[in-house]
């Protein structure tokens, strides 16, 4: 069986439990699930329950897909994700991305938590990805060609959405909430990064780092979908020896940050253009 097929198979699972077409479908990261208990739900499925759905072991990533309507709109969200430290393939780790397209979700809005690797900023501030860096060491398309899902060779010169850009900045500056706007680069994990690293990364031109986002960007962009990115920063990932960077403290950082992140995300769904 195709991934076509498979990502078919799943929608049409989820489609049995009372899901209708969602307009916009949403990815939330490491400690930034509490948007999926805002949903007027329809229906949650475990990610387990959905058939050639990668599950999540990580703590923080509930691991659940929850349909129903936010701020008036149908919606799709993942609370929790698979990442490619955890041995998936990256078809597999993408292959939900492609179950929310086959769902009919034409928007996708990508969050995670993520290192800070621009000194101007801090701990706690929310990011805007602009674009990326694909430093996972592959490509989610890598692989037999299948036509049906997208391009051979897709553009990746506009990845991230202006127009999905400019309702997030105006959402940010009607609520008053700081938002910064760079770039995320996507390592594969799970160690974190050396200081070597961390300055090579940020020569590069990246404001943050994580371990999540670019593959599901370019899945996303190569079944034509419209993507917005939000970046948690829940540490300083500058190389200066300030103390070590740990999974609880992003998590700690991820759930303080998260009401200002629910916010956010609610007025951006409810101003979308569809
Ligand atoms: N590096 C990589 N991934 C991360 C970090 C980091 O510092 N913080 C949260 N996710």
């Amino acid at each position: 069986m195709n991934w076509a097929a498979r990502a078919r198979e799943a929608a049409q699972a989820i489609g049995r439990i009372g899901a209708r077409t969602p307009e916009v479908a949403v990815i939330l990261g490491s400690g930034l699930g509490a948007l999926a208990d805002e949903v007027s739900a329809d229906a949650a499925i475990a990610y387990g329950e959905i058939p050639h759905f990668p599950r999540t072991g990580v703590e923080g990533h509930a691991g659940r897909l929850v349909v129903g309507t936010l701020e008036g709109r149908s919606v799709a969200v993942m609370q929790g994700r698979a990442h490619f430290y955890e041995g998936h393939t990256m078809a597999e780790v993408t292959f939900p991305v492609r179950v929310l397209h086959a769902l009919g979700a034409r928007i996708l809005v990508v969050s995670n938590a993520a290192g800070g690797l621009n000194r101007q900023w801090y701990t706690g501030d929310l990011m805007l990805i602009s674009d990326h860096i694909n430093f996972m060491g592959t490509n989610p398309l890598i692989g037999p060609y299948e036509a049906e899902l997208g391009p051979r060779f897709p553009d990746m010169s506009a990845a991230y959405d202006k127009e999905l850009i400019a309702v997030a900045e105006a959402a940010a500056l009607d609520l008053g909430i700081l938002l910064r706007k760079g770039i995320y680069v996507g390592v594969s994990g799970p160690s974190y990064e050396t200081p070597a690293e961390l300055r090579m990364l940020a020569r590069w031109g990246a404001d943050a780092v994580g371990m999540s986002t670019v593959h599901e960007v370019i899945v996303a962009r190569h079944a034509g979908m419209r993507v917005l990115g939000l970046t948690a920063i829940t540490d300083m990932a500058t190389g200066e020896v300030v103390g070590q960077v740990s999974h609880e403290e992003v998590l700690a950082v991820a759930r303080e940050l998260e009401p200002r992140f629910v916010r956010l995300t609610r007025r951006i769904i409810a101003t979308l253009s569809a």
